[in-house]
C-alpha cells in the first residue's frame, strides 16, 4: 500500500449497518478510540431465531442519527471538525448496508469531508490494528462470523490473499442453528460459549471435517448435533454444547496451525464475533506459544460488529487509495480477497 500524506490527527467517524448492529463510532488515526456506540437489534430480532433483514433496515433507519449524535457528544467532536466519513459497504445485508451508505455521504457532504466505503471483513481485520498498531504482517487472519469464514494471508497492509473458506455453513450460523435446536435462543454463540463451560467437551465425539487444503465444512458437524440432540434428550445440555464447540474450535486450529506454518506468518490474528469464543481464544493463545508466533486477540467488544473497526480501517484505506467516489453503492457479496 503507497501512503499519501493525510491530516493530523485523522479523525473518522464511522459507520456501520451491514447486519443487525447500528454502530457510530470516532476513531483518530486509525488507532485511538475517541467514541464507540453500538445499538444492538438482537432483541427485535431473537423471537424469529435470526436476522430479519426488513426489520433490521428499518430498525437502521431508527436508531443510526442518534447513535451518530451520541458518538459525536461523547467524542466532544463537532461534525465540522471530523477528517472523513466511513462507512461499510459490504458484504451484508443490501437494505441493511444501504442506510449506512447514505447516511455517510450525506453527512460528509454536508461537512464538506472526503466519504470512505469499508470492506466489512477488512474492518473486522483493523480492529486488531486498532487495539494492537506495532502489530506487523505477514500474519495469517482467521474471521469467524455469523456470515463467513476466512483463513487469511496478510501479506502487508491491503494485501490479501485467500487460503480457505467454508464450502457451506459460517462458524457464526452453526453455533446459531445449533442453540436453536437445542433452545437456547438468539444469538447462540454467546450462549453455547457460556453453557459450554461447565460441560464435558469429550461427552459426545462429533465428526471434524477436514476438506482439502484449507477450507472448512461445518454443515455435517451442524447436522450430527442436531441429530444426536434428538436422539438422546437425556445428555445434559452443557455436554452437547461443550462437545460442539470442541470440534468447531479443533478443526479452525488445525486449519490455522498449518497455514500459518506454510506462508511463514510471525503470528495469528482473530477477527469477527465468533473471535469472542473464550475457547477459540485460549486454543489459538496456546498455539501461538508453542510455535512461537505472536497472537493477537481482539478485546470481546471488538470482536463483534461494531463502528470503530470501520473508522480503523478506513484510515488505512484512505492513506492508500483516497477517498471513495460517491457513487459507489452497497456490495452485498464484496470480496476481501
Ligand atoms: O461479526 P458479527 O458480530 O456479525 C457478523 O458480521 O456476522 O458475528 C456474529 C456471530 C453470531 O453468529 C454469533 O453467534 C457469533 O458471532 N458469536 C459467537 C460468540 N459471540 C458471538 N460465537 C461463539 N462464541 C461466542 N462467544
Ligand atoms: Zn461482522
Amino acid at each position: 500500500m503507497s501512503e499519501a500524506p493525510v491530516a493530523d490527527p485523522f479523525l473518522v467517524l464511522g459507520i456501520e449497518t451491514s447486519c443487525d448492529e447500528t454502530a457510530a463510532a470516532v476513531v483518530a488515526n486509525g488507532t485511538s478510540v475517541v467514541s464507540s456506540v453500538v445499538s444492538s437489534q438482537v432483541d427485535l430480532h431473537a423471537r424469529y431465531g435470526g436476522v430479519v433483514p426488513e426489520i433490521a433496515s428499518r430498525a437502521h433507519v431508527e436508531l443510526l442519527t442518534p447513535a451518530v449524535a451520541q458518538a459525536l457528544v461523547e467524542s466532544g467532536i463537532d461534525g465540522s471538525e471530523l477528517s472523513a466519513v466511513a462507512a461499510t459497504v459490504g458484504p451484508g445485508l443490501a437494505g441493511a448496508l444501504l442506510v449506512g451508505i447514505s447516511a455517510a455521504k450525506a453527512y460528509a457532504l454536508a461537512w464538506g469531508l472526503p466519504f470512505i466505503g469499508v470492506n466489512h471483513m477488512e474492518a473486522h481485520l483493523y480492529a486488531c490494528f486498532l487495539e494492537e498498531p506495532d502489530l506487523e504482517p505477514p500474519l495469517v487472519v482467521l474471521l469467524v462470523s455469523g456470515g463467513h469464514t476466512l483463513l487469511v494471508h496478510m501479506e502487508d497492509h491491503g494485501s490479501y490473499r485467500l487460503m480457505g473458506t467454508t464450502v457451506d455453513d459460517a462458524v457464526g450460523e452453526a453455533f446459531d442453528k445449533v442453540a436453536r435446536v437445542m433452545g437456547l435462543g438468539y444469538p447462540g454463540g454467546p450462549v453455547i460459549d457460556r453453557v459450554a463451560l461447565t460441560g464435558d467437551p469429550t461427552a459426545v465425539r462429533f465428526p471434524r471435517a477436514m476438506p482439502d487444503g484449507y477450507d472448512f465444512s461445518l454443515s455435517g458437524l451442524k447436522t450430527a448435533v442436531i441429530r444426536y440432540v434428538r436422539e438422546h434428550p437425556e445428555t445434559p445440555v452443557a455436554d452437547v454444547a461443550a462437545s460442539f464447540q470442541a470440534a468447531v474450535v479443533d478443526v479452525l486450529v488445525a486449519k490455522a496451525k498449518r497455514a500459518a506454518a506454510e506462508v511463514g506468518a510471525t503470528g495469528i490474528c482473530l477477527g469477527g464475533g465468533v473471535a469472542a469464543n473464550s475457547l477459540l481464544r485460549e486454543r489459538i493463545l496456546d498455539l501461538c506459544t508453542a510455535d512461537g508466533l505472536r497472537c493477537f486477540l481482539p478485546s470481546r467488544s471488538m470482536c463483534t460488529d461494531n463502528a470503530a473497526m470501520v473508522a480503523a480501517a478506513a484510515w488505512w484505506r484512505y492513506r492508500a487509495d483516497g477517498p471513495t467516489p460517491l457513487d459507489v453503492g452497497a456490495q452485498p457479496n464484496l470480496r476481501l480477497a
